[in-house]
């Protein structure tokens, strides 16, 4: 029985976590996948409590005791810094060599969008995040610190291996489902990088003849996204681009409510996650958006291989989105445990949809 590792973290996390779980086990009542859940106290909570934001332990545990981790969000004003939360998903993401951030939008229902029109292909970016390098590595310092004469250098780390292996997963992804693949940087003016990143889309790019590509820089980039963002479908960019942009694109197809996120070393481990935070403004209102959630259960059945459930759970998502059974920020008047008792209690097996999922073989790879 596949083993998944719950890190419920911070602020709304234990909120959204609690609906993403509730929908995991429908799933198994229903005869889909069983998986067996084992929750986390990972989080500011246990670093004020102990001082320990991920011990040897802890990460020896979820890197050898688990097929996938789904982790709710990290991040409290309390802890200077945000140690614990650079500790432990930077840590993960790291560790695991979690290199493709995956970061899907797709406008999953036309009310979603703030543009004043749908464009006519619709909306379905999918944003290949490289997510070990950049200016995240943090190296560099500070020289006379709390000076008017301080100086912070923060390096931007892109290494061939690092950025050749992110552009091949975005190409072996826009092949498998012929999708035009879409580079940002910022070459004109960060011309070292830029070089290094533009070399490695040419020459993989010129390994995937099949695949169309075309190349943009970010400041174009995020105009592009409030724009005509139909015209992207596959984008490929750096660990800081693809943070912000990947919040952008959310912001077009619905909000951080509804954004999901995977963070995948192909062929090895794996770690979901909502796009949003930890959100601190609306903590214990019941306003916390649970889809973000619950369409990552979508990415992690269909890592683990249970493609139609997959498909099922996005499925009654959408439904959810037609009968209006939201929160606030999506214009309904639900609370989390609404929206998430209501999915739960709709969803039903596989039904034969036509939704193309992004993770998995077209074919194939499929346990129930
Ligand atoms: P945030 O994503 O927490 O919130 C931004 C805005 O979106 C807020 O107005 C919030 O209320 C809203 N929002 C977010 N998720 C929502 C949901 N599910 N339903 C409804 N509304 C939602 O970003 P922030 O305020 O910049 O960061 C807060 C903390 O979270 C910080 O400590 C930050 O570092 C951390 N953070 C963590 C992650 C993560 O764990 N992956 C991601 C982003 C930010
Ligand atoms: C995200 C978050 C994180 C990031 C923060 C919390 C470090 O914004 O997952 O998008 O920058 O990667
Ligand atoms: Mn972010």
């Amino acid at each position: 029985m596949p083993r998944i590792a719950l890190i419920p973290g911070d602020g709304i996390g234990p909120e959204v976590i609690r609906e993403a779980a509730r929908l995991l086990h429908r799933v198994g009542e229903l005869g889909g996948a069983e998986l067996e859940l084992d929750w986390w106290d990972l989080g500011a909570d246990r670093y004020l409590r102990d001082g320990v934001t991920l011990s040897d332990e802890d990460f020896e545990a979820l890197s050898t005791g688990y097929d996938a981790i789904l982790l709710g969000a990290l991040g409290d004003a309390r802890v200077p810094q945000q140690v614990h939360a650079r500790d432990i998903l930077l840590g993960l993401r790291t560790r695991l060599d979690l290199y493709v951030n995956y970061r899907p939008s797709r406008l999953l229902h036309p009310s979603l969008t703030p543009l004043k029109e749908v464009p006519p292909e619709g909306i379905h970016l999918e944003i290949f995040r490289e997510n070990t390098e950049g200016p995240y590595l943090n190296l560099g310092g500070r020289l006379r610190p709390n000076t008017p004469h301080e100086v912070a250098i923060q390096e931007d780390v892109n290494s061939w291996l690092g950025v050749e292996r992110i552009i091949r997963a975005a190409f072996e992804h826009g092949s498998r489902y012929g999708r035009k693949v879409t580079l940002v940087d910022k070459a004109n003016a960060l011309p070292s990088a830029g070089a290094l990143w533009r070399r490695a889309f040419q020459a993989v790019g010129d390994d995937f003849p099949d695949v169309e590509r075309d190349a943009l820089y970010v400041d174009a980039m995020a105009l592009e996204l409030v724009r005509r963002p139909g015209r992207y479908q596959v984008v490929v960019t750096s660990n800081l681009f693809g943070d912000i942009l990947s919040d952008l694109a959310a912001g077009v197809t619905g909000g951080l409510g509804v954004a999901p996120s995977a963070n995948i070393h192909p062929g090895g481990h794996a770690l979901f996650e909502p796009v949003h935070g930890s959100a601190p403004d609306i903590v214990g209102t019941g306003q916390a958006n649970p889809l973000a959630a619950i369409r990552c259960c979508s990415l992690l059945l269909e890592h683990l291989g249970y493609r139609e459930w997959a498909t099922a759970v996005e499925d009654v998502v959408i439904r959810s989105l037609e009968a209006q059974i939201t929160t606030p920020d999506l214009g309904g008047r639900f609370d989390t445990e609404a929206v998430g008792k209501w999915i739960a209690g709709e969803l039903t097996g596989p039904a034969g949809s036509d939704l193309t999922l992004p993770l998995s073989e077209p074919e194939g790879g499929q346990h129930g």
